[in-house]
């Protein structure tokens, strides 16, 4: 690898994993496992190691991954508080070996005798305590290491959090650090609920315990069966010597601290227990995904101290991830959004930790080719974080006889067109964007999707409307009328209404989402705020040179060059002005600006499911003039209840006399029913439709 090369991919490994920090700890949706996670890593410390003149002091290889909840509408959100001492990471590994090296350095520094605690790791979202006069005063999360989110009152709705400690001798005031988790009943009968309501689904625990520890309904934190281990005291303690002795003393005082616990003497003291729990922890309740080796003596952790991203005195050692051996029935090569065509195999189903796998990615031809799959091999089948399992092995002693290798198409399956592979690509591409049919419906199915414009349209609709040749590009949306959208099948006024209403609703969502929706390339959630609040507006951005990109913190060479990319094709200048003379938002408004008055001086405590989400109620309650409280109160004006608010919330709203509104109501008060014009595009519908 030369320097350019290089540096090249070390601006790739860092759009990505900043990319996938974003998806984890803010979105709860991981992209890919942890295992791939940790190889990039891995990747891009040995790249920057090699090439210390391309160090960046804000490389994710030296920060914490970080889940602060962005404050996308005044009112939402979590107060934030700095963490007394910063909340680290551990440095991982999948390997024994660096097991017994750590053992072994740690050994070779120390001239007293110490020992291990090895314990479990929890696979939920962390958490720090604090306890002041033996009370719980502050529950933070663990947020980018340095500050938290405030969820004092969703932790104390978590069952086995005390509110008070018992026994006797707590400090006056302490931190104590853990993992808030789902179990696994808990994360299945709420997935199974969210299907029912076709909510999208959580795609394991712990993205579900985290997504639940954020939410802003607090009764809802108490429905969804969150429970909590702890397993640190970061606050400096007189009279206890050990780790062990700390959380043996947070036991008698009530709290819950992780109970799978041993003191370990020697390296094979150590494997045995890696090796124990290996299978042990498939009948614990809860996701674990490794083990945490640590140096029990307080003093010889001191001594040791801490890198920028975590204890010198702690390694964790991560358990690989489950699979199961079945065959592969065929492989489809599938176009996506951006023109990428990946492999994917379609399998024998099969059973891997709790779920039926039918197919699984093969990522690209490099991959095809390096584990050299055959038709109708028998493969290793491993499922990461993400919800598309993986392929990672073939076992050849199964390999039909005669087995021939795939061919990897050489033409778009979809549109016929050659396919492309651009220089430091991995992947084969479509080069036919404005042409192949399923690019298309996929950038406008991203374009619709719930974190972008929010439209309500699923992929079934997106299909129809294609092939009824009403909409090809996202502009087209907006010039969907009533009687075109009942030619869609299964579609009556009411739905129809419902999706031009949405429609019209998007034209109001933030110019950071704009962006993201527009998909350019690299330009993920994270990286389109960052674009939005440098440059303010679409103009200034597709003005913007080279240099300037770059000089956007977290915007590499990578984003900057493919930023450049789109803007200089014709197509996409034509689609941007369609989608601004639509009237969606193209530049930030400097605050959300307030609407109407109509609500001045009343308190509204929202609860339930909406037509939209509770975040867009709750901005347009003080875009009105509006206030937003958490909880019912005297000084509650109302209490606005979507589908299956919480009972609490609606018991005290009795108990109290404050009215309950619906949506519709709700909407009513602030002149909401949407003018005709509005709805329909413009042009009013045929009278028979009233
Ligand atoms: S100790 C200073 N112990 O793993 C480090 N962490 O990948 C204190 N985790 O941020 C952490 N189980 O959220 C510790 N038994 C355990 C753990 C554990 C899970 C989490 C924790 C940490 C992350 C690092």
């Amino acid at each position: 690898m030369d320097y350019t090369q290089a540096k090249h991919r070390i601006e790739q490994l860092r759009a990505v994993l900043r990319e996938s920090n974003h998806k984890y700890y803010v979105e709860n949706a991981p992209v890919m496992s942890d295992y791939e996670y940790d190889l990039l890593m891995h990747e891009l410390e040995a790249l920057e190691a090699q090439y210390p003149e391309y160090g960046s002091e804000d490389s994710p290889t030296r920060r914490v991954g970080s889940d602060l909840e962005e404050k996308r509408e005044e009112g939402s959100g979590f107060a934030k508080y700095p963490h007394r001492y910063p909340m680290l990471s551990l440095s991982n590994t999948y390997s024994i070996g660096e097991v017994e090296e750590f053992a072994e350095r740690a050994a070779k520094a120390l001239d007293t005798p110490f020992t291990y605690s090895c314990e479990l790791k929890f696979d939920g979202t962390a958490i720090c305590l604090t306890y002041r006069d033996g009370a719980l005063v502050r529950a933070l999360t663990r947020g980018d290491g340095v500050t938290g989110d405030d969820v004092t009152e969703n932790a104390r709705r978590i069952g086995n959090i005390p509110h008070r400690l018992t026994g006797s001798g707590w400090p006056q005031e302490f931190e104590i650090r853990g993992e808030v988790l789902m179990p696994f009943e808990s994360f299945e009968s709420l997935n199974h609920e969210r299907e029912v309501s076709e909510e999208p689904l959580f795609a394991n625990p712990r993205n579900a315990a985290s997504g639940s520890l954020k939410l802003q309904d607090s009764e809802e934190v108490a429905r969804r069966g969150l429970m909590c281990t702890l397993y640190h005291i970061p606050s400096p303690l007189e009279g206890y010597p050990t780790h062990d002795a700390l959380l043996e003393a947070a036991k008698s005082w009530g709290l819950p601290v992780s109970q799978e616990r041993r003191i370990c003497r020697s390296i094979q003291e150590i494997e045995d227990y890696i090796s124990q729990w290996d299978s042990a922890r498939k009948e614990l309740p809860y996701a674990t995904d490794g083990v945490v080796i640590k140096i029990n003596e307080i003093p010889i952790q001191r001594q040791l101290g801490y890198t920028a991203k975590s204890p010198r005195w702690a390694v964790a050692y991560k358990y690989k991830a489950e699979q199961a051996l079945t065959p592969i029935l065929s492989i489809d090569y599938q176009v996506g959004r951006t023109g990428a065509v990946t492999p994917v195999a379609n399998l024998e189903p099969v059973f891997i930790s709790g779920t039926m796998v039918k197919r699984a990615t093969l990522v690209n031809e490099d991959q095809i080719r390096s584990l050299d799959i055959h038709h109708g091999d028998w493969v290793y089948v491993e499922k990461g974080g993400e919800i598309i399992p993986k392929i990672t092995g073939v076992e050849l002693s199964k390999r039909p006889e005669g087995a021939l290798k795939p061919h990897f198409p050489t033409q778009c399956p979809d549109c016929g067109s050659a396919l492309v592979k651009p220089e430091g690509e991995a992947r084969w591409f479509c080069p036919n964007g404005t042409g192949c049919p399923t690019q298309l419906k996929g950038r406008i199915l991203h374009f619709v999707s719930r974190k972008a414009m929010n439209i309500l349209a699923g992929e079934a609709t997106i299909e129809q409307l294609y092939k009824l040749d009403l909409v090809h590009t996202p502009a087209d949306l907006y010039h969907l009328q009533m009687p075109q959208l009942l030619q869609l099948e299964g579609w009556k006024e009411r739905s129809a209404r419902r999706f031009l209403q949405s429609l019209s609703q998007s034209k109001s969502v933030p110019f950071e989402r704009v962006l993201f929706a527009v998909g350019i390339r690299y330009v993920g959630e994270s990286t389109a705020r960052d674009l939005a609040r440098h440059f303010g507006s679409l103009e200034a951005l597709q003005a913007a040179t080279r240099e300037e990109l770059l000089s956007v913190e977290e915007v590499g060479e990578v984003i900057a060059d493919s930023v450049l990319a789109f803007f200089q094709k014709e197509e996409n200048l034509l689609e941007m002005n369609r989608l601004k003379e639509a009237g969606l938002q193209f530049s930030l408004k400097e605050s959300p600006g307030q609407v109407s008055a109509a609500l001045e001086g009343k308190t509204f405590v929202v609860s339930g499911v909406f037509s939209v989400s509770r975040d867009q109620i709750k901005a347009l309650i003080e875009a009105h003039g509006g206030k937003n409280s958490s909880s019912v109160s005297g000084k509650t004006s109302y209490l606005l209840a979507g589908s299956k608010p919480g009972p609490d919330k609606v018991k005290k709203a009795a108990e109290l006399g404050v009215e309950v509104l619906d949506e519709a109501s709700f909407r009513e008060m602030i002149g909401e029913t949407l003018p005709a014009e509005d709805l329909f595009g413009g042009m009013l519908p045929e009278p028979t439709l009233f």
